[in-house]
């Protein structure tokens, strides 16, 4: 446990990137969690930190105004959800440049090999695709982020798992080096592990072009759900609900009861699924109504999510700022006295 944080806290963070309009799968996700986890929530950490992270975003988004845009519209969209900035600390990831500074005392113990597993790197090296060394090192400055907050909890998708466990990786190499400076995070997966399907049925995603948003114009969200693939079968036959994705987005959002009683439905037969999808348009409208109300306020008062933003960043600074201290004093990186003294001089110093 580093030295000025006793005791411990439970610290949730979480980053969200600002690549697209956020959709259901990012909502349940995603973002769902990070609202239970807030202080004050059924579940809650006694802290959390969210941010946007638009540094990330960097290597797909080569659009100056178009990222402006998106990550603008993620934090007004966060807040409409129910992100609450009086119990979360809410902040961009380019505000805190600490972080960007952590982030390369962390690469200077990154094995090479560590990264090359890494997927997002693989995937596109795989592909034939071109990568960049910002793609590359993405792990690196994604532990940068977490270490940098003393974070104990991260609430992520399955995707990220291998990311948390590269920032373990490398806060026990740089610990093991320099002593006691970072505080090893745990994953925290969404309950059941749930993977969102997509209009096609296959996992909700940007990259599958499969996606409904959630704060989508209501046509243009009507018109999807209704072009949702669903099989052809005849509809006088029993059908499990089981397994089909159609039921599966409508579990999300409809209430136990309804769930059940569409559950009977597909199982007696009789019945087709464009009333399935008409439902699915009415729940859905109905889970997200006061988001989209909040939504509308947040929208007309630019000045109140810019104050949050500027609130947010200057709370991850003061955390971010303790311990890049720790880390530089640690390596030898200022003229502070190191933080474990005694396990660096057994262990020499060497980077
Ligand atoms: P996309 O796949 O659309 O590019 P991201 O990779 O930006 O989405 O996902 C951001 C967060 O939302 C991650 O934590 C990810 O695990 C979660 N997420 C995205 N799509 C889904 C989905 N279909 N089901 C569950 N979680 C998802
Ligand atoms: N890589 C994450 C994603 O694509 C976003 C992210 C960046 C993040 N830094 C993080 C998530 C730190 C959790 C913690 O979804």
């Amino acid at each position: 446990m580093p030295p000025d944080a006793t005791p411990q806290p439970s610290r949730a963070l979480s980053g969200i990137q600002p690549t697209g309009r956020f959709h259901w799968g990012n909502y349940f996700g995603a973002i769902r969690q990070y609202i239970d986890l807030q202080p004050g929530a059924h579940q809650a950490a006694d802290e959390a930190y969210y941010f946007i992270a638009d540094l990330h975003a960097l290597t797909t988004v080569r659009d100056p105004d178009r990222l402006r845009s998106l990550v603008h519209a993620a934090a007004v969209d966060l807040v409409a959800l129910g992100l609450d900035p009086e119990r979360a600390v809410l902040f961009i990831q380019s505000d805190v440049p600490e972080v960007t500074e952590l982030s390369w005392l962390l690469m200077t113990v990154t094995p090479m090999g560590l990264l090359e597993r890494c997927h997002a790197y693989k995937d596109k090296k795989n592909r034939g695709l071109p990568a960049d060394a910002g793609l590359f090192t993405y792990p690196v400055l994604m532990a940068a982020d977490i270490l940098a907050y003393d974070a104990t909890v991260v609430p992520v998708g399955e995707d990220q798992v291998q990311h948390i466990e590269v920032c373990r990786d490398l806060a026990g190499t740089f610990n093991h080096l320099y002593g006691e400076v970072f505080t090893l995070p745990k994953p925290r997966l969404v309950e059941g592990g749930a993977k969102v399907p997509g209009t096609d049925g296959q996992k909700m995603s940007k990259s599958y072009e499969n996606t409904i948003e959630v704060f989508e114009d209501p046509s243009a969200q009507k018109k999807k759900i209704m072009r949702i693939t669903t099989d052809s079968r005849p509809m006088e036959e029993p059908k499990d609900p089981v397994g089909d994705h159609l039921f599966e987005l409508y579990s999300l959002m409809a209430s136990e009861a309804d769930r059940t009683r569409m559950a009977e439905l597909y199982r007696r037969g009789g019945f087709g699924y464009g009333e399935v999808k008409k439902a699915l348009v009415e729940v859905s409208a109905a889970c997200f109504a006061d988001a989209r109300d909040r939504r509308a306020a947040l929208e007309s008062d630019r000045g109140r999510i810019e104050a949050i933003l500027a609130a947010g960043a200057a709370k991850a600074r003061a955390r971010a700022g303790k311990v890049l201290a720790r880390a530089k004093r640690a390596c030898g990186l200022s003229r502070g006295e190191t933080v474990a003294p005694a396990a660096n001089a057994a262990k020499g110093k060497q980077a």
